[in-house]
């Protein structure tokens, strides 16, 4: 890797996009095949592999495959859907795509996950679905969710790489899982997703709908069902396909980062660090976020630091706590505690795999000044 001057402006987010990346899109665009082409099955193949998961389809976006695999399992208007109020809004949004109700139930205040008993405590019988998030690619528990025998979304958005206990990699377990690749995801193809499943009938539904409602064996201006345009290109197909190949150095990298910083952030008193890796879960590392002491003002703490030339994002809002939550569904303050004394103080650090040890000391030693702590 080559040595970046440690004078130079630190980004948020970067991905690492090369040759591979360059020469995979010049063959898309000299073949002619710019979308429904060859690059989309073999992309599909190469991503279910990799995971050991049964099957995927490649999709638009992150958000396009968990409205897919909502639909997929069922949920339809005026069901319930149990999810965490912490994570990116998307994951509610699906559900009101669906004019299903998302039921928000509280975090775990290590894992930051969905809490496996506030969900259970919010399943009514109008819950048709559960979607739990893996939130900061953290595995969430699946199976406490999967013992109500309803069916299990799983927004792995944020968690390529990351392993469950038993080894099963997230999204391999074979409920419909959802990844995203925009730009500062672990894999980027720009915009795009990915839902992993089991079930043939699924892929097969998915397939369809991402495609305005076409079936396989269909002609081309003929539709069995509702559909979206919600393709994912030849060319992201190609990009992907070139960034699976760099995939472990990119998360061997992101988990390099993430042990400089918390080695470097790790004295600085009141400051909240992600959760090591516990009872055999492996992150996937997505960001770094840190929740700021108590008695000091995350916005306040976010803007000193933007003096100090180092960017950072409030990261991530309470979902219920959004203006359209609260005025669709009425929340309020106060519903869900934890959620929302972590997103209050949570600051997402400048965070990519090609960051060198002296960018994350420098963002280090701003934060302790900022908090006051500086040696
Ligand atoms: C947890 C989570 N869910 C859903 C999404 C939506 O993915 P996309 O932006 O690809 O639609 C994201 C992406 O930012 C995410 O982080």
């Amino acid at each position: 890797m080559a040595a970046r001057p440690d004078t130079e402006e630190i980004p948020l987010a970067r991905p690492v996009l090369g040759e591979e990346e360059e020469l995979a899109v010049l063959d898309v665009l000299r073949s002619g095949q710019l979308s429904l082409g060859p690059r989309v099955p073999a992309f599909e193949h190469a991503f279910a592999q990799r995971l050991g998961a049964a099957r995927a389809s490649a999709v638009s976006s992150g958000t396009a495959g968990l409205h897919l695999a909502l639909r997929a399992v069922g949920v339809r208007d005026g069901d319930e859907v149990v999810t965490s109020p912490f994570s990116f809004v998307a994951s509610a949004n699906v559900c009101v795509f669906e004019r299903a109700r998302p039921v928000f139930a509280d975090i775990d205040p290590v894992t930051l996950n969905l809490d496996p008993d506030a969900a259970a405590a919010a399943v009514t019988d109008r819950t048709t679905a559960l979607l739990p998030v893996h939130i900061f690619g953290y595995p969430a528990d699946i199976p406490a969710f999967e013992r109500h025998g309803l069916p299990v979304v799983e927004d792995a958005c944020e968690a390529l790489g990351a392993v469950h206990p038993d080894g099963v990699a997230v999204g391999a377990r074979g409920n419909p899982a959802v990844f995203g690749f925009y730009a500062n995801k672990q894999l980027t193809t720009g915009e795009g997703g990915v839902v992993t499943m089991a079930d043939a009938a699924m892929k097969e539904r998915i397939d369809s709908e991402r495609n305005q409602g076409r079936a396989p064996d269909m002609g081309w201006l003929d539709h069995d069902r509702l559909g979206f345009n919600y393709r994912l290109s030849d060319v992201a197909c190609a990009i992907g396909l070139a960034q699976l190949e760099r995939l472990d150095g990119l998360l061997a990298d992101r988990a390099r980062v993430a042990a400089r910083y918390s080695e470097a952030l790790g004295g600085l008193e009141g400051l909240g660090l992600p959760c090591p890796d516990a009872g055999g879960n492996v992150r996937g590392w997505f960001v770094y976020v840190v929740q700021v002491p108590r008695g000091h003002d995350r916005d306040d703490v976010l803007r000193a630091l933007r003096e100090h030339g180092i960017p950072s994002k409030p990261y991530m809002p309470a979902i219920h706590l959004m203006t359209y939550y609260r005025e669709t569904f009425g929340h309020r303050e106060g519903e869900f505690p934890v959620c929302e004394d972590v997103a209050a103080r949570s600051l997402a650090l400048p965070f990519f795999p090609e960051m060198t040890d002296g960018q994350v000391e420098r963002v280090a030693a701003a934060l302790a000044r900022v908090l006051g702590q500086a040696p």
